[in-house]
C-alpha cells in the first residue's frame, strides 16, 4: 500500500489566517506551513483513493506526482474518497473536485446525509454516494477497508441534526497483496475498544494529534474550549497507548496550529519522539 500524506494540519491549517499565536507567528515569519489533514492511498499505485477531502485539495493534488492526470486528457487516478467525518475541513475539498467523473464517496449514512456540499455537487453529475455499513469494502486497486466507529461529534453546522448515528469513524485499510495495514483516525475523542482492536496488527497508526494537552487552546490563545470538549483526545493521553503496539509505526496528524509539538525542538516534540512516535509531515510517503 502506498500512502501519500497530503496534509497534516487541523482545520485552518498552519498558519491559520486569523491567528497570531506563537506557532502561527513563527510559521508565518518563516513562510513554512502545513495544509489541512488529508491522505491519498493506493494498493496498486494506479487507482488512488482520497481519505477526506480538505479545503487545500487543489494544491495537495498538484504537489503529488502520482495523482497527476493522464495519459488520456481527462483521465485521473482518483477513484473516490472515504470520509472520516462531515466536518468542513474534511469535506469542503469535494466542491473543488466537482468536475470529477465516476467518483465514489464512501462515508457513514449519517455523514453522507448531513453534507451540505452534496447538494452543491450533485448537479455536476459525476459523484456517487455510498453509505458504508460495518462490513469490509473492497476498493479498486487492491485495498480492503473497514470503517471503525469512534465518535458522535457532529459538526457545528449540524447541531440541529439527530444526535444518534456514526458521525466519526476511523478506517482500517489493508493491502490485499502485501497484507500491509494502515489505521487512520484523525478525529478521536477517546480510545474506544473498537479502535484498540483495529490497531492490533497494524503496520502504521496515523492518529488525531490536534492538541498536545487538554487546556492548550486557553493556554495558547487566551480563550477556548478544552481539547476533550472539542472531541479531540490530546497527544499526552493517546501516547500512553503507543507501548501496546510496539511493531506499528505511530504518527500524529490533524495538528492544530496551537500545538507546541509542531515545533521541531520543543519539549513536546521530544516527548513524542521519546515514546517512539512521530509527527507526520505534509507530502510524506508511507509504504506498507
Ligand atoms: C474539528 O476537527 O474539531 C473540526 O474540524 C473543527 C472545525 O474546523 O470546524
Ligand atoms: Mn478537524
Ligand atoms: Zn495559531
Amino acid at each position: 500500500m502506498r500512502v501519500r500524506v497530503l496534509g497534516t494540519a487541523a482545520g485552518g491549517g498552519l498558519p491559520q489566517w486569523n491567528c497570531a499565536c506563537e506557532v502561527c507567528g513563527t510559521a508565518r515569519a518563516a513562510a513554512v506551513g502545513r495544509t489541512q489533514d488529508c491522505l491519498a492511498v493506493s494498493g496498486d499505485g494506479t487507482a488512488w483513493w482520497l481519505v477526506n477531502a480538505s479545503p487545500d485539495i487543489r494544491a495537495q493534488l498538484l504537489a503529488a506526482p502520482e495523482l497527476a492526470p493522464g495519459p488520456a486528457r481527462r483521465q485521473t487516478p482518483l477513484r473516490g474518497a472515504l470520509l472520516t467525518s462531515a466536518e468542513l475541513d474534511h469535506t469542503l475539498g469535494l466542491a473543488a473536485l466537482r468536475e470529477a467523473r465516476d467518483f465514489t464517496v464512501h462515508g457513514t449514512a449519517t455523514v453522507l446525509g448531513a453534507l451540505p456540499v452534496r447538494g452543491v455537487i450533485d448537479p455536476y453529475g459525476g459523484f456517487r454516494w455510498s453509505p458504508a455499513g460495518d462490513t469490509e469494502l473492497e476498493l479498486a486497486g487492491g485495498l480492503t477497508v473497514r470503517a471503525v466507529p469512534v465518535g458522535r461529534k457532529r459538526p457545528r453546522y449540524a447541531a440541529g441534526a439527530p444526535d444518534a448515528g456514526d458521525w466519526v469513524v476511523a478506517y482500517r485499510l489493508t493491502d490485499r497483496r502485501t497484507g500491509g495495514v494502515l489505521v487512520y483516525a484523525p478525529c478521536l475523542a477517546a480510545w474506544p475498544p473498537a479502535l484498540a482492536a483495529a490497531a492490533e496488527g497494524a503496520d502504521c497508526v496515523l492518529l488525531d494529534g490536534s492538541f498536545f494537552t487538554d487546556d492548550e487552546m486557553t493556554e495558547r490563545t487566551g480563550a477556548g474550549p478544552t481539547a476533550l470538549d472539542m472531541g479531540h483526545l490530546p497527544i499526552s493521553d493517546s501516547l500512553a497507548h503507543r507501548a501496546s503496539y510496539p511493531s506499528a509505526r505511530w504518527l500524529y496528524t490533524h495538528l492544530n496550529n496551537t500545538n507546541p509539538a509542531l515545533v521541531a525542538d520543543s519539549p513536546q516534540r521530544r516527548a513524542v519522539e521519546r515514546a517512539g512516535a512521530e509527527v507526520a509531515a505534509d507530502g510524506m510517503l508511507l509504504e506498507l
